[in-house]
């Protein structure tokens, strides 16, 4: 499993732990296994990344290069916080090791330089921090330190780089329209008419996003939720703003005309009772958001436009961002109405084991389709089973198991009540 696969599914994980959603020792048996700390965690057991992590999605660690994590916590020779913002997590690399995270915003799964070592190095002959980013886009938050043959950094693990809008369980987007706001001046790459539509198709449901959480905003409103929660749904509403806007211009980068999006039949009554409101946040965001992280985290190994690159790292972090949001908000939904709210995730988990199947390849693509970030359907599919089966399900059973005992947790899972 990919770094950054591991790296989501702990961090809503955390959440739940720091909501009292779920146990400390169901965050432990469902973070494989676990080898770093975290700081101030608040008794929030740290279930990070697990040992024998490729590097990637690119996998280009190699074998002889698998890095070790464990816990980070303070600068060295400092004091205080290392972190703004996540959990400080550490990370050693040798020589092959170091290949899958020099240079990332630029490889291929490979370096683009000599090859390591290479480049610039700082005293201890480790590459200099502004050459190295991990999974999640975030770059070190301080120089490396040297342990024998390898190079340590510390990553802050937790900023992370669709929500589909659901009309009586329907994803409904608007039409494109003519129109440059939304779009902004870009600059043609290449015309490829299937790249930019595949461009404009998710800056569509980008677009409906927007609407997804203005409609959550008022349902956290009519509940009566906390603080916290509204203002992270308002920020996520103007975080899908920006990402329509990114993927509107990498349409046009690929040739579109200059297109935005035309009228949205979004619901403007945000009824729903409690489990219905749960419902919708497990399915648009505990599933949708978390996808869309681990499909953009895909998108971008395989990438080597620079435009793209940052909008794919932009929306990898956000995604993750709303995940975990949603997960936060079942998490609270649990204490106004425990038994209904188990009810409806029972029921999710359900249709959720039961998903049906993706059709089959359709085409064959361009030859630069993967490099304008782009996956094959295959590739798509894969990625999104990958949320499901080890983000999605994991988390929703740790959440289960310790509201419900162990009848319901997978298999691995620990009674943790
Ligand atoms: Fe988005
Ligand atoms: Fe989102």
């Amino acid at each position: 499993m990919s770094h950054h696969v591991h790296q989501l599914r702990n961090r809503v994980l955390r959440s739940l732990a720091a909501t009292g959603a779920i146990t400390v020792a169901s965050v432990g048996a469902c973070g494989g296994n676990t080898e770093s700390e975290q700081e101030g965690g608040g008794g929030a057991a740290a279930g990070s990344t697990a040992s024998g992590g490729s590097a990637s999605g690119s996998g280009s660690a190699g074998s002889g290069g698998a890095p070790s994590v464990g816990g980070g916590g303070t600068p060295a020779g400092g004091s205080g916080p290392l972190c703004d913002y996540g959990t400080p997590e550490r990370l050693c690399l040798d020589d092959q090791g170091l290949k899958a995270y020099v240079d990332r915003q630029t490889q291929l799964g490979e370096p683009t330089g000599p090859g390591w070592p290479g480049g610039d190095t700082d005293a201890n002959g480790c590459p200099t921090v502004d050459r190295v980013s991990d999974d999640c886009c975030n770059g070190p938050a301080a120089a490396a330190e040297r342990d024998g043959d390898r190079c340590c950094f510390t990553f802050c693990v937790g900023g992370c780089c669709g929500r589909p809008l659901t009309v009586s369980g329907v994803a409904v987007v608007a039409r494109t329209a003519k129109r440059e706001d939304w779009s902004g001046a870009t600059t043609v790459v290449d015309a490829d008419t299937e790249i930019a539509r595949a461009w404009q198709a998710d800056a569509l449901m980008e677009h409906a996003s927007v609407a997804s959480f203005a409609r959550f905003t008022l349902q956290l409103l009519a509940l009566g939720a906390p603080a916290e929660l509204v203002g992270d749904s308002i920020q996520a509403g103007l975080d899908e703003v920006d990402h329509a806007r990114r993927c509107f211009a990498l349409a046009g980068r690929w040739g579109a005309d200059k297109l935005g999006p035309g009228k949205l039949a979004a619901p403007l009554e945000p009824t729903g009772t409690l489990e219905e409101t749960v419902v919708a946040a497990f399915r648009e965001g505990c599933v949708g958001e978390t996808l869309a992280a681990i499909v953009a985290e895909h998108q971008r190994v395989m990438c080597n436009d620079t435009e793209v690159l940052e909008t794919l790292r932009v929306i990898a972090r956000d995604e993750a961002n709303h995940s975990d949001l949603a997960w936060r908000f079942v998490a609270w939904a649990l204490t106004q109405d425990r038994a209904g709210v188990l009810r409806a995730l029972r029921a999710e988990r359900a249709a959720v084991r039961s998903r049906s199947r993706r059709a089959p390849e359709r085409a064959p693509r361009s030859k630069s389709w993967h490099h304008a970030g782009r996956l094959t359907d295959h590739e798509r599919w894969n990625a999104e089973d990958t949320a499901i089966e080890a983000v999605v399900l994991p988390c929703l059973d740790a959440l289960l198991a310790s509201q419900d005992g162990p009848t319901v947790g997978a298999p691995g899972l620990r009674a943790t009540v």
